[in-house]
């Protein structure tokens, strides 16, 4: 057996491998490492969740940012941005017309932008939670302080998405503006946590002067986060930005890298991004069958959703709600996987809601462990 096959067969067993074995197996990796690799992983996936793939309702309700990283479409540097906010009213009525379509998770996802202020944040999360008592609500905002975090905590928040981006503190200061730093990005982090919160975090894939090194720092930064979520995508240069020339990421990359979370931990909560869709038109039905078990459709209304553009050629800015609702069923059916409609909470935490889903398809899933 060659030695990637055995780190591979390594992870699987003990969920880790040290840094440079992450590291020599990303670089040395051959396709038949990463098959060997995605059966794994999609029966540890199955194991855990069966033939049922969570949809999170993706509200981008604001693309206004006060920060200037670098490989960012909506940074504030950047003049050609076509900037629209939502209002409360239309937040709400979106995310009633998603309910209809069926989402029981709404991610409400915006820019750094200081018009929203904590209270009318946390005023949109307790109503979200008031008129619609069975879904569970995931907050996308960026870098803020406690207090805030903790309001919109107490308002019913569940969950919140704050992807790392890099581990490592010189990659780290290069995609960003001196006055950031993953010191502050993992404190943030660890705040949410403490708080209570179902905690996401997640890196590009590709992301300029990115190493095997560091995306194995990551893996470790990961391991000792023991988050609920990592979301995962490929970097896709936007034209408005520095990075405008730098090369995009690469799918196969970005799979292997989710075969690699999904062995790290077979029940973490892993999406199948629009990036990877947007780099391959069957890009998330391949992150699904390399270990994903999360999409995100995109909730957005008709009238802005082509103006969050975090980065070139992204998908689905010209169909509707219903549409992408659809589309994503119909593309799980086609790889032999359905939409579970419901919360899907991480399963340590399935005991706080509603029942787990009924298995859509052989094989059933375990049995769900005791509730803590
Ligand atoms: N390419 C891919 N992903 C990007 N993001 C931001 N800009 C890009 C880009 N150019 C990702 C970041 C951020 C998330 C919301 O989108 O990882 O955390
Ligand atoms: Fe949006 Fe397919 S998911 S069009």
């Amino acid at each position: 057996m060659s030695r990637t096959r055995r780190l591979i067969d390594a992870l699987a067993r003990d969920g880790s491998l040290s840094g440079p074995e992450f590291a020599e197996l990303i670089r040395a990796r051959d396709e038949g490492d990463a098959s060997h690799l995605f059966a794994l992983a999609s029966e540890a996936r199955d194991r855990v969740f069966g033939k049922g793939i969570f949809i999170r309702g993706l509200l981008e309700f604001s693309n206004f940012c006060r920060n200037d990283c670098l490989y960012c479409g909506i940074r504030r540097s950047n003049r050609r941005a076509d900037r629209y906010r939502l209002s409360k009213e239309e937040i709400l009525g979106t995310c009633e017309a998603g309910h209809l379509l069926g989402f029981r998770t709404f991610v409400l996802q915006s820019g750094e932008d200081p018009f929203y202020g904590p209270e009318l944040i946390a005023d949109i999360v307790a109503e979200l939670k008031l008129s619609f008592p069975d879904t569970a609500v995931t907050l996308s905002l960026g870098e803020h302080p406690p207090r805030s975090y903790a309001l919109w905590r107490k308002a019913g928040a569940d969950r919140y998405l704050l992807r790392h981006e890099t581990r490592d503190p010189e990659h780290y200061a290069s995609l960003h503006p001196r006055s950031m730093s993953i010191g502050t990005r993992v404190r943030c982090l660890e705040t949410l946590k403490a708080l209570g919160y179902q905690v996401g975090c997640g890196f590009m894939v590709g992301s300029p002067g990115q190493t095997p090194e560091h995306l194995a720092e990551d893996l470790l930064f990961i391991k000792g986060l023991r988050p609920h979520m990592v979301g995962i995508g490929p970097f896709i240069p936007h034209k408005d930005t520095p990075l405008a020339s730098a090369p995009a990421g690469s799918v196969d990359d970005t799979l292997f890298l989710l075969g690699l979370l999904r062995l790290m931990d077979p029940r973490l909560l892993i999406p199948a991004t629009t990036a990877l869709g947007t780099l391959d038109p069957a890009g998330r039905e391949k992150g699904v069958l390399a270990g994903a078990n999360v999409i995100m459709p995109i909730l957005t209304p008709a009238g802005v959703r082509g103006k969050y553009l975090l980065y070139d050629n992204k998908i689905c800015t010209g169909d509707s709600s219903s549409a992408c609702r659809m589309c994503v069923e119909r593309r799980m059916g086609t790889i032999g996987y359905g939409i579970s409609a419901v919360r899907g909470d991480h399963p340590d935490l399935e005991g706080a809601g509603p029942s787990p889903p009924p298995p859509l398809a052989a094989p059933a899933p375990a049995a769900p462990p005791p509730a803590m």
